[in-house]
């Protein structure tokens, strides 16, 4: 499965994957999910939203139990950061198989659409849809870097957009989501394992994941000549942008947040015209909502000075939010009773489909050591012993709640 995907979106120069929503990439990978789904002789189905379902019993019977993950990428991905889950998911079918496991639940593998929001700029879609925290409505007004609204991507792509938006009944029929999940951190590798084999576990539980958001600051000034325009005369976004970076940096650390400005758009971008518009989007992210929302506020209160100045118009808009989820205590506790109970419980401030559904239904997931802690780059990795610890104690899980 592995080499399968391998080639699938990799960008060639940089050895990352570019693997975005209803783009040709997107197209394969979900080409190969639907294979892997008959190859098993499982049910396979594309729910209103466009996420990808492989069942194995009736789906109907309800109480189910899913496992999945996301095939898309943010720009240059990584290999593993969502096509770890997918993959594992079905290794550990095949190893329950292996077992004969004799399953007393309806069980489906899924890819959830658009998880990283790399193309339309809201992360899980796909799932937010699914669950009634993105309406129709405002779906249809997302845009993609060159305009392209979001249905007609999907209707490029051969998808029907008219049946997007809240899907209960299909949510109705599982009764536990589990996730499993590179680590984007390196908490699993440098824990004491209390073992004289050395640190680190290779899979985790999760208990939480921080609240988030995404910001887009629009700072606008006035074009004019490089070389022409005397500093006094200017009108120059790019300077109030740049500190606004800083603050950033500065107020993130005061609070024990993150806070990172990872895309900017620039007009007229000409190296000899002072810009008329700098458009900065910012991820940020803290352990609670007051952190989160004292780092924000003050982020803005520095850009909106430092625009004064500068005589800077400045707009700031919040694309999207996701608050702090706790992953349901009973779930994370039978994983943990499944796995032998000594497995390490961790937090992330990383995003997950999981937490979007766990709105709805009961979830949990899974996480597996990280050695660098790089995500999000080419260079994220996890060791093929790590990945199959992980396809194990998946396998565990899904056997120990569907088997019963
Ligand atoms: C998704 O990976 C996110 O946390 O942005
Ligand atoms: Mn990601
Ligand atoms: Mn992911």
């Amino acid at each position: 499965m592995w080499r399968e995907l391998k080639p699938i979106g990799r960008n060639a120069d940089t050895g990352g994957y570019r693997r975005y929503a209803w783009t040709e990439a997107d197209r394969e990978c979900r080409a190969w999910f639907q294979e892997q789904a008959e190859a098993r002789g499982l049910a396979y189905e594309t729910d209103r939203n466009g996420n990808q379902w492989a069942w194995l019993g009736d789906p109907s019977a309800g109480d189910a139990v899913v496992t999945g993950s996301h095939l898309d990428s943010v720009p240059d991905g990584g290999a593993f950061d969502g096509p770890l889950g997918v993959v594992s998911s079905f290794a550990a079918l095949d190893e329950l198989r292996r077992r004969g496991a004799q399953f007393t639940r309806p069980l489906a593998v899924t890819n959830f659409g658009d998880e990283e929001g790399a193309r339309f700029g809201l992360a899980c879609v796909g799932s937010r849809l699914a669950a009634g925290q993105l309406t129709r409505e405002a779906a249809y007004e997302l845009r993609d870097g060159d305009g392209i609204s979001l249905p007609r991507a999907m209707e490029a792509a051969g998808y029907d957009p008219a049946a997007i938006g809240p899907d209960p009944e299909r949510l109705a029929r599982v009764g536990a989501f589990v996730e499993l999940h590179v680590e984007q951190g390196r908490a699993l590798a440098a824990m004491d394992s209390g073992s004289a084999a050395g640190t680190g576990h290779a899979v985790g539980i999760a208990s939480a994941i921080w609240p988030h958001g995404r910001w887009r600051f629009d700072f606008r000034g006035e074009a004019n000549h490089a070389g022409t325009t005397r500093l006094v005369d200017r009108r120059d976004p790019m300077l109030t942008y740049a500190e606004t970076v800083l603050a950033a940096r500065r107020e993130a650390e005061l609070a024990g947040a993150v806070a990172t400005f990872g895309k900017i758009s620039v007009e007229p971008n000409g190296v000899n015209a002072i810009p008329s518009l700098v458009r900065g989007w910012l991820d940020s992210r803290a352990p609670d909502q007051a952190a989160l929302d004292a780092v924000v506020t003050a982020i803005e209160h520095a850009a909106k000075e430092r625009a004064d100045r500068d005589g800077v118009d400045l707009a700031v808009v919040r694309e999207s939010f996701t608050p702090v989820i706790e992953f349901e205590h009973a779930l994370r506790d039978e994983l943990n009773r499944i796995l032998g109970g000594a497995v390490p419980v961790l937090g992330t401030g990383a995003g997950h489909d999981a937490g979007i559904l766990s709105a709805s239904v009961p979830t949990a997931m899974l996480f597996v050591r990280n050695p660098t802690g790089v995500s999000h780059s080419p260079a994220e990795f996890a060791p093929e012993d790590d990945c199959v610890a992980g396809v194990i104690a998946l396998a565990d899980v899904l056997e120990g709640l569907a088997c019963r």
